[in-house]
């Protein structure tokens, strides 16, 4: 909690982090068949910070095109949907969702924000400046992990529900369907979802915004080693690592790898863990799927919603869904 009237803050995080971290490294790393690391391990205060700045990557169209869209089309969503609150899942600092929340305050609705973030500085930071934006707002902030911590959120009636930046596709498809039913149930009853995703398109463009040039996506993706070695006392010697990264058709998905060069050895204290790595071994990190306007039908559908408009970029480069209760 803080004391800046029209702002609570919850954060559910409690001192299980670093042993659901070790779980997760121990499960991914011990698999048979091909080493697996989540991503969301990447964003640590550096990671986030490296996030940011493919951001604004000339091959990185996603961050851009979406912010079109969203400035485009945010007083047709508020009138659509007529949400007097929105709740926004992986909020950060909200920089593309405030498109929604100026289009809110014009059209007088705008009464409660919901950010959930894994950061309490960055839900903070965030609330303290949208109440000084918009007097009158009440700001509910949840700290906590969307995959973990969902039914602490408050329900609601008619509520607009926000999971930007194509976010949803680091899930894989049997965790999209439970995880878009929770947010159906999150939604109330004449509430809306507003999805942001990345679309199917030729794999050279799609190649390119993970390859980029200078680096950036390089650097982030080895970071998650960074972070293992530091939060579970490590020895990944991670300059031996290559970043790669992939269009694979077949699951219509974009996958990051680190493949090791020479074989490395690897004490993982915090895990109780000790692995082999093979010259030339790859550990998935990320996966980033791709979609269409009829697959995101589907599966919408499968989880009782109904897509009611679907908004893209002039070059159909990003899709925002807005969905209702089927
Ligand atoms: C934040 C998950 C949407 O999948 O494009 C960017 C993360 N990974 N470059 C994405 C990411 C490599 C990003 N998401």
């Amino acid at each position: 909690m803080t004391g800046t009237a029209g702002i609570t803050i919850h954060s559910y995080l409690d001192g299980s982090s670093l042993d659901s971290m070790a779980a997760d490294v121990r499960a991914g790393l011990t698999r048979k068949g091909l080493k697996m690391l989540p991503p969301k391990y990447f964003y640590d205060d550096r990671g986030s910070e490296l996030f940011d700045q493919i951001t604004s990557l000339p091959e990185y169209y996603p961050t851009r095109c979406e912010r079109a869209i969203l400035n485009r089309r945010a007083p047709e969503i508020v009138e659509i949907t007529g949400a007097r609150e929105l709740l926004e899942l992986g909020s950060g600092m909200a920089s593309k969702t405030r498109a929604l929340l100026f289009a809110m305050a014009g059209a007088g609705s705008l009464e409660r924000y919901l950010p959930m973030d894994v950061s309490e500085l960055v839900v903070e930071r965030c609330a303290e400046e949208l109440v000084e934006m918009y007097p009158g707002l009440r700001v509910h902030g949840v700290v906590g992990d969307f995959e973990q911590h969902l039914e602490h959120v408050p329900a609601a009636q008619a509520r607009l529900v926000a999971f930007l930046g194509g976010t949803i596709g680091n899930l894989y498809p049997d965790e999209r369907a439970p995880f878009l039913r929770d947010i159906r149930g999150l939604m109330g009853d004449g509430g809306w979802l507003v999805l942001g995703t990345d679309l199917v398109k030729d794999p050279a463009t799609l190649e390119a915004a993970y390859n980029d040039s200078a680096g950036v996506t390089a650097e982030f993706n080895r970071n998650v080693l960074h972070a293992i070695n530091r939060e579970l006392d490590a020895d990944f010697d991670v300059d031996a690592f290559e970043h790669v990264a992939f269009w694979n058709e077949l699951d219509s998905w974009i996958e990051m790898r680190l493949r090791v060069h020479g074989d490395q050895q690897v004490r993982i204290e915090g895990a109780d863990l000790d692995i082999e790595l093979a010259d030339g071994e790859e550990i998935r990190t990320e996966i980033s799927t791709k979609f269409t306007r009829e697959r995101l039908e589907e599966e919408l559908a499968g989880a009782g919603m109904e897509l009611e408009t679907f908004f893209t970029d002039d070059e159909a480069m990003f899709g925002l869904s807005l969905a209702t209760l089927a």
